[in-house]
């Protein structure tokens, strides 16, 4: 289950991405924004975030208008990975190398099409395991100021 979640800048693409879903069959979970009234990135990321450290979802997807503040956001939450993705090779290899649970998307840096193969990538590339969970690690060694 992937849970799904934009702000103001970011509500016409995270439409999209769930049109995109609808079609090939993936299961999300929006968590809003649900028009395109202004509404802070923070409040979505957090509710993004809080499904998948409860184990509600998998992986997430948070859309803003470049990505960045998402991203930022959602990397203050324990647990989280996120990372902001504007090609496909960057979203393949956030997943082999370091098992990002979220993908920040920016709706006004890439179009809908680019974003859906993003997303894509993102979702069915699997995490490579080996020599990047020691580096995985240590990220959240950091997290808990093991390091
Ligand atoms: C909202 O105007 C915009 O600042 C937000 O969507 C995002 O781009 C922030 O990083």
């Amino acid at each position: 289950m992937i849970a799904i979640g934009s702000d103001h800048g970011g509500f016409e693409l995270k439409e999209a991405l769930k049109k995109h879903f609808d079609e090939i069959g993936v299961a999300y979970e929006d968590f809003g924004c649900h028009d395109t009234n202004s509404i802070d990135y923070a409040l979505i990321a957090k509710k993004v975030c809080g499904a998948i450290t409860e184990g509600k979802c998998d992986k997430g997807i948070l859309v803003c208008g470049t990505g960045i503040g998402m991203s930022m956001a959602a990397n203050k939450f324990k647990g989280i990975r996120a990372a902001v993705c504007g090609d496909c090779f960057s979203a393949k290899f956030t997943r082999l190398h370091n098992d990002a649970n979220v993908l920040c998307l920016g709706a006004r840096v890439v179009g809908a099409g680019l974003a859906t193969e993003i997303a894509d990538l993102y979702i069915n590339t699997p995490f490579e395991g080996g020599r990047h969970a020691r580096r995985v690690a240590q990220i959240t060694e950091i997290e808990n100021g093991t390091f």
